[in-house]
């Protein structure tokens, strides 16, 4: 087997960093082309080039150092890819498969029209009165997306009536660097709940699936996970797991991808969106799982065997911890280490911003709600949002 040693990672992000420690135990290389000097990533990295990312010039000389490429995030362009492709540099997951992890427009036309697979109702709108019309057909509310660019919420619109469908066109060049953005309106799901699946596919096509996790999201950001998610049917959840592995295959994905669901309340799922990199919805894995994302990730990029994706307890809950109690998370630390010593916490190295996600805790166990309740209070404790 022809591994690659030397993994470029593009993105200075929270992922990176975890990659990064996985690249530490597999001996495998990494260098950073990260946005700034003190990013998360960039603060534990030994190899930094610090660069834009959309040049096309700082692209391919950080890449001549690398066997393959990968990404924190999904904001390199399309285009610089691809060209990087075609000059024989190894990308992975492959601009091809990535695109429908960065155009949710493209996502939405292959999953839906091309796969066959379940997505909200959903059409491309020109301008604010096709967004009405759209409004008036399917019942309002509806939700309007930015096709790229959008993250953590940004990009991504609840509209309660007519007079709410300009902002979208109004709001959406500030998300995308510059790419063209298309506006989908899409069918409000009034789900009962979210769910993520996270698979991993090799370049040989091999790929395993992690269990299904029910998520939450807070005004856009991921703040809690639980894996597996309580009260899915065995059929149900083999068939998610299904689900995420035949997109995989489909797109061609290599490394990491995740999907996330959204469950409607007669229990069948649609797919709101894709990521090709580890992701939120996986942390859990780092504590929680046989093989973590970000080593999955790592080794599926670099060619390796993937490792297991078992669940190492009945239960996992991650919460994420945003913003923060005090800018000394050693101290922060050493404060719910001491009351739950089965306690897992990942820092992310970030300064203290209200609102940022500053790192994550995990707590797995035999008792899903006994789990839950301990992930949430330390989360709380180093949100300085506990009630002592
Ligand atoms: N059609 C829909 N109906 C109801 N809620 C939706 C719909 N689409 C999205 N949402 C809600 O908005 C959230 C954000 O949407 P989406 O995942 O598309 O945006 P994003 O900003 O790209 O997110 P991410 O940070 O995961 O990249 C979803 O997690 C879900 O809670
Ligand atoms: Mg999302």
């Amino acid at each position: 087997m022809n591994a690659a040693h030397t993994i470029g990672i593009i993105g200075g992000g929270q992922l990176a960093r975890m990659m990064y420690e996985a690249a530490i135990g597999l001996d495998l290389e990494v260098r950073l082309l990260a946005e700034g000097p003190d990013v998360s990533a960039a603060r534990v990295v030994r190899e930094v080039t610090v660069g834009d990312f959309t040049d096309p010039a700082v692209v391919r000389e950080f890449a001549a150092g690398c066997d393959v490429i990968t990404f924190d995030h999904e904001h390199v362009p399309t285009g610089l890819l691809a060209g990087l492709e075609a000059a024989g540099v190894l990308v992975r997951p492959g601009p091809a498969a990535l695109v429908h992890a960065q155009d949710k427009l493209l996502m939405r036309e292959c999953l839906g029209d091309g796969l066959g697979l379940p997505c909200p109702r959903w059409r491309a709108c020109r301008d604010a009165d096709e967004l009405r019309a759209l409004g008036s057909e399917l019942g309002w509310p509806v939700i309007a997306k930015a096709s790229r660019g959008g993250y953590d919420g940004h990009g991504v619109w609840r509209l309660d009536g007519p007079a709410d469908a300009d902002a979208p066109f109004e709001e959406s060049l500030s998300v995308s660097a510059g790419e063209r953005v298309v506006i989908i309106g899409e069918e409000f799901v009034d789900f009962a709940r979210e769910l993520s699946v996270v698979v991993v596919r090799g370049p040989d096509g091999r790929a395993l699936s992690y269990p299904v996790s029910e998520t939450v999201q807070d005004g856009g950001v991921c703040v809690e996970t639980t894996t597996p998610a309580p009260g899915l049917s065995a059929a149900r959840q083999s068939g998610i797991r299904a689900l995420g592995l035949r997109i995989a295959d489909a797109l061609g994905v290599v490394g990491l991808l995740a999907v996330e669901l959204m469950e409607r309340r007669d229990g069948g799922v649609v797919v709101n969106e894709l990521a090709m990199r580890p992701h939120n919805t996986g942390h859990w894995t780092l504590d929680g799982a046989v093989t973590s994302q970000f080593e999955n990730h790592l080794r599926a990029v670099a060619g390796l065997p993937l490792g297991a994706t078992d669940a190492r307890a009945p239960w996992c809950t991650m919460r994420n911890v945003l913003g923060g109690r005090s800018a000394d998370s050693v101290g922060d630390f050493a404060h719910v280490a001491a009351a739950d010593p089965g306690l897992r916490v990942q820092f992310y190295g970030k300064s203290l911003r209200p609102g940022r996600k500053r790192g994550h805790v995990t707590v797995y166990g035999d008792d899903c709600d006994r789990v839950r309740a301990r992930a949430r209070a330390a989360a709380a404790y180093l949100m300085g949002e506990d009630n002592d």
